[in-house]
């Protein structure tokens, strides 16, 4: 469709030089700035669009459609003719008029999709997330270095926020996580837990309940592809969740840990299901039970990352990858990458509100407690 339909697009190019008896009076200089316009488009636009285009340019430049229709085996020139004809009896400066007014949606569109940190919604400043658009690419990045990237509640909401932003965003193709500086992301941030001295533990364990699985469910749901570059040691929900992403690549300095027991706390992001699935029973219990840190290597080889690549490439080689993938149909994207989800989709909700539950016990018991304390009197030290 793409191929029938570039020509058309060219044709209606070539044809800039608009007579002059066709312009009207105040929308002809707009007219013809549209012309040039459409050509500067950073992305050519959809084939319906190029169509559309196509036939009000000949509306304005020759009037009403005329000749035979083609026949259907003649389907491209079936088409023009068709689009021509549905805007038969507009005059020509209507027609230059909705030209202008399609090319201007077009470059709205395009400057719409790019958003970056200071751009609407929430890509305003949630700290320690840094969120930008290019080329159809949806970036979330981890940005607290100074915290490997630890998670706090006002980043599990921004990260919410924007999956639905992502989601909305026409422009969006897939959605690209990574952090900033030496890790990936060091998991939840167990200074979330001094919140408990304000509102008590038992209101805090039902809040954080209710983020964390909100949270979970959201990548769940999320309707397009998500990829995940690992570029540094990755720990807990951070490495849980990668099995909802839909390739993973890692730096060759990546490691990947849960060390849920070791913090007397427990599973989540659906690992009790996904991680099994992926590694087998025995694999997955030796990671989620007893902590065992594995390599890229060793992640690699339990399904856990697509492919590992050396440190000193690894970003290049994955940009490069992204940008050839940012060319795929977004459509086709989209739902291929829900119809594998609806596959798991209902076991997947079933198991982190369980997850989600039993870790809520887990945040309000005594060994969690300790484990807690052990680790802020640890940076004390
Ligand atoms: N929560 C809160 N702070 C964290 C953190 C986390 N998950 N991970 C790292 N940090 C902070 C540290 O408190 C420290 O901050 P400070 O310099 O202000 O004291 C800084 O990041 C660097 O961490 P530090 O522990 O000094 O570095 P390290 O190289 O010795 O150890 C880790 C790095 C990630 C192994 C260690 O910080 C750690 O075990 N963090 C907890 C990981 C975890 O259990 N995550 C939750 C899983 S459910």
């Amino acid at each position: 469709m793409l191929r029938i339909a570039a020509p058309l697009f060219r044709y209606s190019q070539q044809l800039s030089t608009t007579p002059a008896r066709f312009y009207s009076s105040d929308y002809a200089s707009k007219f013809e700035s549209a012309q040039q316009n459409v050509k500067n488009l950073k992305e050519s636009p959809d084939n319906d669009i190029k169509l559309k285009l196509y036939a009000l340019f000949k509306q304005a430049t020759s009037g009403d459609v005329q000749g035979k229709q083609p026949s259907m085996i003649n389907f491209v020139e079936r088409a023009k003719y068709d689009a021509w004809a549905g805007f038969k009896g507009l005059t020509n400066s209507d027609a230059q008029k909705k030209y202008v007014e399609v090319v201007e949606g077009l470059i709205a569109e395009e400057k719409g999709g790019e958003v970056n940190e200071s751009g609407p919604g929430v890509t305003q400043g949630v700290d320690g997330l840094k969120i930008s658009m290019e080329n159809h690419v949806y970036r979330i990045e981890f940005n607290r270095p100074k915290k490997f990237n630890a998670l706090t509640f006002d980043m599990y909401n921004g990260i919410i926020k924007a999956l639905e932003e992502a989601s909305a965003n026409k422009e969006t193709k897939f959605v690209v996580f990574s952090g900033a500086g030496q890790y990936y992301c060091s998991g939840n941030d167990l200074s979330n837990f001094e919140k408990a001295a304000k509102i008590g533990k038992e209101k805090l364990a039902d809040e954080a309940r209710e983020l964390f699985q909100r949270f979970v469910a959201a990548f769940i749901d999320f309707d397009k592809p998500i990829i995940g570059l690992i570029n540094g040691p990755a720990v807990g929900i951070s490495v849980t969740l990668l099995p909802l992403f839909n390739i993973v690549w890692a730096s060759d300095s990546a490691t990947f840990n849960t060390p849920f027991v070791a913090i007397a706390q427990s599973a989540e992001g659906t690992s009790t299901y996904t991680f099994p699935y992926l590694m087998g029973y025995a694999k997955a219990s030796e990671f989620l039970l007893f902590g065992r840190k594995l390599t890229a290597e060793e992640a690699c080889e339990r399904n856990l990352v697509n492919e590992v690549f050396p440190a000193t490439t690894f970003l290049e080689e994955c940009n490069r990858r992204i940008a050839e993938y940012a060319k795929l149909p977004p459509e086709a994207l989209k739902v291929n990458k829900q119809v594998l989800r609806d596959v798991h989709r209902d076991t997947l909700h079933k198991v982190n509100k369980h997850e989600s539950a039993v870790l809520r016990d887990r945040w309000v018991s005594k060994e969690c407690e300790e484990a807690l304390m052990a680790f802020m009197l640890r940076k004390k030290k």
